[in-house]
């Protein structure tokens, strides 16, 4: 009875409204997810979406059949379930990459099967009839299709190809329930692909739901000489622009409601030849910070942070673009400001939406979210959003009284969802929160319950975020009686189980120093593993050191007292503990600072919690942190207690210079930070390398004893590097002998 009144209710209201509704969400707010990406698909935030796109699907070279690669095969399955879970509305489609070499992914599919399969009708129909059950198969709501292919005959039978397809969709005996499939198409950003050959755009036209167009990409530094905006939005000088190559889709007749703006979440680094020139357009000598200087967002962002405090990149309203560079290092991307001025276009042209590629590239969804903001706000312009909200929510309000009432005075059913549990264990005292306040000296590791630790964080609140480290992103958190927490929510690489986890917790939770971090306690509820520490209020070491005000505040013997800290901090897990602990990501930014700037090195347990090699699923090629890594490492995987003491080495030439050690010194600036202190070191100018916010009365001799020593651990053998209780006892007595270093070495050059 209640049921058919909301019905009427609903119906009432909504009936006038529904065409503004059904415009509302016809607006596309699309993503691309890459399977092996290192986002699980359960990670996915597909509120912030309205379709989601799984790639890639492959084509088999013989049969001609669509097919998913074993090695996607899990990614692909259950994709659709998981991702409905916290969006039902969402949909669905299979990506089908079809590559003549070169672009997203030259892994996949040759060209010559993709010629072999348009030119032929009975191939295409096996291709399209296996496409559609594949989508079926795996629940799919629909295929995108990725054409890459500069052959002009072959664009013919695109044409071709995609009236079949449409005809087969059309066509295709339905279960009940189960609508039409959608079909989109990715295509380059002009409607022309090399000289000047059109795209069949009728067909496209006619058979899509719509094209992503690929605005992004445009300059690469591995192609360019010059530096070069890969996805501005206007240029004033050029035709490659995003606004160029839409006006001529439309000017060809292309509707604007069929085209989707691509959004790249990802960005370029070039090498400058010159770090005085860092213009657009300025001499460059290929790509940087990784092999062909793609980035992802989240990557670049890190990357700006490592910088120290402040550092910012540059909005450029002219192009449409995000500019961030140091020394010769040249990057641009689309941050958040970018992404707002390309959505504001979108809607301002008429266009069907945008669609991002791609998702795990993100930080934190703060580019998904904004552009699902700034879509909304340009709605509520057009006064569109109003008319829908008010009715809605008069009615949803109807229907949450009369739920309330079902189930608190009738069923009492027990709450389930997350903020029913934050509300039930802050509303009644009783829930734990005593236990969990009772660290004292001698309490053991705490269990934390999630919605406890989530209203520490204010839900995980972006404000409250502190950082994000190679295993996840850490928040500070306060909990209800004061006292402040840092919370390190791991990302889901580990591939532990929960016992073992919680064992090793245990083991790691025993060792206890005054020079490493303390751990409280973690929690393990809904799939999370998170790992709550005690909170450093001066955060880390490298805001210091490379902060041009706050370096200041460490003079000589507080630096020195640091050093012999760290070096407390790494004896223990070495030698004094009863494990045997390698940090394997010992840096200036694992290095926390307590209230009296007494070191305290982070992270620590990390590595033996994840066996496995983690690093690599943070920044995805490159290994440990860039500059770190000892050479044996790189080359041949090998990792041992001499790995720490060279990443301990390369931190202690940052401690005494204040210099990072991703950028490039000397007259030149050709030299690494090693090569730099090593040259510097045997040419007997120690005191050139020393940071000049030290004063003169600190002990110069001293320095260039640690200096010494540094370099004895940058070595390149790790044979012939110290132990740390080698590097202990020289540090504390004067009168030791500090053997004379080899070359250090190089074992990360940037590009
Ligand atoms: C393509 O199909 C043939 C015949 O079914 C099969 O033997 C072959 O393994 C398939 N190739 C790939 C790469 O899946
Ligand atoms: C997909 O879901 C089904 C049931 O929900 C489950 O049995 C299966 O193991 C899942 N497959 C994968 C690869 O996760
Ligand atoms: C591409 O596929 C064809 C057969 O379809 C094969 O003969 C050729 O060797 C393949 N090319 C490459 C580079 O894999
Ligand atoms: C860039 O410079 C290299 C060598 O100086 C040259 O071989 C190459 O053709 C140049 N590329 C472009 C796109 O100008
Ligand atoms: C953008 O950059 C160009 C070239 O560096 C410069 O001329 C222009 O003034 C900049 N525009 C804005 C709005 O900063």
């Amino acid at each position: 009875m209640a049921s058919k009144l909301i019905f009427i209710f609903l119906f009432i209201f909504l009936s006038p409204q529904l065409q503004f509704l059904s415009e509302a969400q016809n607006w596309v707010q699309a993503g691309y997810w890459i399977s092996n990406a290192e986002m699980p698909k359960k990670d996915i935030n597909s509120a912030l979406f309205t379709h989601l796109l799984c790639g890639f699907a492959d084509v088999n070279s013989s049969t001609y059949q669509l097919f998913v690669p074993s090695a996607s095969e899990p990614y692909f399955s259950n994709f659709s379930i998981i991702v409905k879970r916290k969006n039902p509305f969402v949909k669905t489609l299979m990506s089908v990459l079809i590559a003549a070499g070169n672009s997203v992914s030259d892994e996949n599919v040759n060209g010559s099967v993709l010629s072999s399969m348009v030119s032929d009708s009975t191939k295409r129909k096996s291709f399209v009839d296996s496409s559609i059950k594949t989508a079926r198969r795996y629940g799919f709501d629909g295929i995108d299709f990725i054409w890459r292919s500069s052959n002009s005959g072959n664009l013919a039978q695109m044409g071709i190809l995609l009236d079949e397809w449409r005809i087969a969709i059309n066509s295709e005996p339905r279960q009940p329930g189960e609508s039409k499939l959608i079909l989109t198409i990715n295509v380059l950003y002009l409607p022309t692909i090399e000289m000047g050959i059109p795209y069949p755009i009728d067909s496209i036209h006619r058979n899509v739901d719509w094209a992503q167009i690929r605005s992004y990409d445009y300059h690469l530094p591995t192609g360019d000489n010059f530096t070069g905006l890969h996805a501005a939005l206007y240029d004033p000088s050029s035709d490659v622009n995003t606004d160029f190559g839409i006006r001529e889709w439309l000017n060809r007749g292309f509707p604007p409601d069929k085209l989707v703006l691509g959004l790249p979440y990802h960005g370029w680094a070039w090498r400058l030849v010159s770090p005085q020139d860092n213009a657009i357009g300025a001499p460059s000598s290929g790509p940087a910070v990784t092999m062909d200087g793609s980035m992802g967002y989240k990557h670049i962002k890190s990357f700006i942070r490592d910088y120290g405090y402040g550092a910012a990149s540059e909005y450029n309203a002219t192009y449409v673009v995000n500019l961030y560079w140091y020394k010769n290092v040249w990057i641009n991307f689309d941050d958040v400001e970018t992404v707002k001025v390309k959505i504001a276009y979108a809607k301002e042209k008429g266009l069907a939406g945008y669609c991002a590629f791609q998702l795990s590239n993100d930080d934190n969804w703060a580019l998904s979210r904004a552009a699902a903001q700034e879509g909304d706000n340009q709605e509520n312009k057009h006064q569109l959003l109003l008319k829908i909200i008010l009715p809605v929510s008069a009615v949803l309000v109807i229907l949450v009284a009369v739920a309330v009432f079902v189930l608190y005075y009738f069923r009492r059913r027990k709450p389930k969802s997350e903020e029913e549990m934050v509300l039930r264990s802050i509303g009644s005292p009783r829930i734990e929160t005593s236990a969990a306040e009772n660290f004292g000296s001698d309490a053991h590791l705490l269990v934390f319950k999630f919605a406890y630790i989530k209203a520490a964080t204010n839900n995980f609140d972006s404000e409250t975020k502190l950082g994000e480290g190679g295993y996840g992103p850490v928040y500070k958190g306060k909990l209800p009686r004061g006292q402040e927490i840092a919370v390190k929510r791991l990302s889901a690489s580990s591939s532990q189980g929960l016992v073992e986890f919680q064992n090793e917790v245990s083991l790691t939770a025993r060792l206890q120093h005054v020079n490493l971090v303390r751990l409280l306690g973690y929690c393990t509820e809904k799939e999370e593993k998170m790992l709550i520490y005690e909170y450093m209020p001066n955060k880390s070491l490298d805001l210091y050191l490379f902060d041009p005000i706050k370096r200041y505040r460490l003079d000589w013997p507080r630096r020195m007292r640091i050093i012999e800290g760290i070096t407390q901090g790494l004896l223990y897990l070495q030698e004094y503990s009863n494990i045997t602990v390698i940090h394997r990501d010992l840096k200036a930014s694992n290095i926390l600072l307590d209230d009296e700037l007494n070191p305290k090195i982070s992270d620590f347990g990390m590595a033996r919690l994840f066996k496995k090699d983690v690093y690599e699923a943070n920044t995805g090629r490159i290994v440990g942190t860039y500059g770190y890594v000892p050479p044996e490492y790189v080359t041949k995987g090998i990792y041992s207690m001499k790995y720490d003491v060279y990443s301990f080495g390369v931190l202690l030439l940052q401690i005494i210079s204040g210099k990072r050690n991703a950028c490039y010194y000397g007259h030149d600036e050709n030299l690494t930070l090693l090569e730099y202190a090593y040259e510097l070191w045997i040419d007997d100018r120690g005191a050139e390398f020393i940071d000049s916010s030290l004063d003169d009365s600190s002990s110069p001799c001293k320095i260039m004893r640690c200096m010494q020593i540094a370099l004895l651990c940058v070595q390149k053998d790790p044979d012939d590097r110290p132990s740390m209780l080698k590097v202990f006892t020289m540090l504390k007595t004067d009168s030791m002998d500090v053997a004379t270093p080899k070359r250090p070495a190089f074992s990360v050059k940037a590009g």
